[in-house]
């Protein structure tokens, strides 16, 4: 089996930590290592290969200086000169190992979000293998408990079975990022799984799927990867051609369209950490509610996340607030507000 890291998103909710130069990914949110580093140490167990990794060119030395400092192994590197979003991602490293004449089992993932219970993520993949090397395509899902816009929503017939194995379901309905009535709906059905956001198929499998649901990303990343630069590990795919390449992700191109979906649950403490409010959830607090940072100091505060990075910070007198100071920038915003930290990094974007 293939571990093929994604790593190319920006992070832009959780500005101003993450930047665009240096995203969440790469950032030590939760332990010592980065998000990056644990998603691959997470994978020292038998049977799983070194990963292949797909990332934007600009963070070539960044994903090397990290590497190296943790003394992690890889079995190549494909740089995107710009990011046309994980449909096109997953195909070319799909692609480059179909032309190395390895049809194998990918297991793509995130590099930025947070698994707790390593065990129960092994489980799951357990149960996942065997549909996967039967032609299926395998999502991990976890049960939806809020309506969050930002996940795909799945559900599944457990009646289903033609030959699925014990434990994966075949899928009958998946909604990428539903508005909140839907999403309020299908919670509250309790019928549906969030996805993950990790998969795993055979890579002539998801091919097959892609050329069927988009052709235009398949048929551009093939002619992309032709004509990209080799160099040992390293593959940096053609501008020219991948700037042609319709950005989609593969939630919308393949997986809302495909009748080979299943799903496993997964309940391993999974956090995609997409936001400050999520940070706040896996982080210890303290008795009251409080997590620091750096240099802080708290009174008559609940449940706040204060980040200090250099400067003295001090609150008193605030109830679920964020506090981010960095050496440029300060973002303070309200924990039931952090989704649109987005519209910020948007209105600095604009003003550039
Ligand atoms: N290499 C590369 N190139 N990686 C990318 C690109 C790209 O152009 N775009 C995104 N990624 C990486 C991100 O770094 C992240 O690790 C992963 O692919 C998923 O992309 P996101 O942009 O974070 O997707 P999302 O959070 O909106 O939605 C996905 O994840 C949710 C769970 O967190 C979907 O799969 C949803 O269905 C899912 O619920
Ligand atoms: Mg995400």
């Amino acid at each position: 089996m293939i571990p093929v890291i994604l790593s190319g998103g920006s992070g832009s909710r959780l500005w101003p930590l993450s930047r665009k130069a240096f995203p969440k990914q790469f950032l030590a949110l939760t332990a010592e290592q980065t998000l990056f580093q644990q998603t691959i140490e997470r994978l020292a167990f038998e049977g799983m290969q070194p990963p292949l990794l797909v990332c934007n060119q600009e963070h070539r030395f960044i994903v090397k200086e990290q590497l190296a400092a943790r003394k992690l192994s890889i079995q190549g590197l494909m740089l995107e000169p710009f990011g046309r979003n994980t449909a096109p991602a997953i195909a070319i490293a799909a692609m480059k190992l179909l032309e190395d004449g390895r049809d194998e089992l990918l297991l793509v993932l995130p590099a930025d979000h947070v698994i707790e219970d390593h065990k129960a993520f092994q489980r799951s993949l357990a149960l996942a293998t065997n549909a996967a090397e039967n032609g299926e395509m395998v999502l991990f899902g976890i049960p939806a408990t809020s309506p969050e816009t930002g996940y795909g929503y799945i559900k599944c017939d457990h009646t289903q079975r033609n030959g699925l194995p014990e434990g994966v379901n075949r899928v009958t309905n998946f909604v990428e990022k539903p508005d909140e009535a839907r999403a309020q709906q299908y919670v509250e059905s309790g019928d549906y799984y969030w996805n993950s956001g990790m998969f795993l198929f055979r890579a002539s499998v998801f091919l097959e799927e892609l050329k069927k649901h988009d052709p235009d990303i398949y048929d551009t990343c093939w002619v992309a990867l032709e004509r990209s630069a080799k160099n040992g590990e390293e593959v940096l795919i053609d501008p020219a051609t991948f700037a042609c390449c319709p950005d989609n992700s593969i939630d919308y191109a393949v997986m809302e369209k495909t009748e080979l979906a299943c799903v496993v649950p997964m309940s391993a403490g999974w956090s995609d950490v997409g936001s400050w409010s999520s940070l706040w959830d896996v982080l210890e607090k303290d008795e009251n509610g409080n997590v620091t940072r750096g240099d802080v100091i708290v009174e008559d505060s609940r449940n706040c996340l204060v980040h200090g990075n250099g400067k003295l910070v001090t609150v008193v007198g605030l109830d679920n607030i964020v506090v981010v100071e960095t050496k440029d920038a300060t973002m303070i915003a309200h924990k039931d507000k952090v989704q649109d930290v987005k519209k910020l990094v948007n209105k600095l974007d604009a003003m550039k």
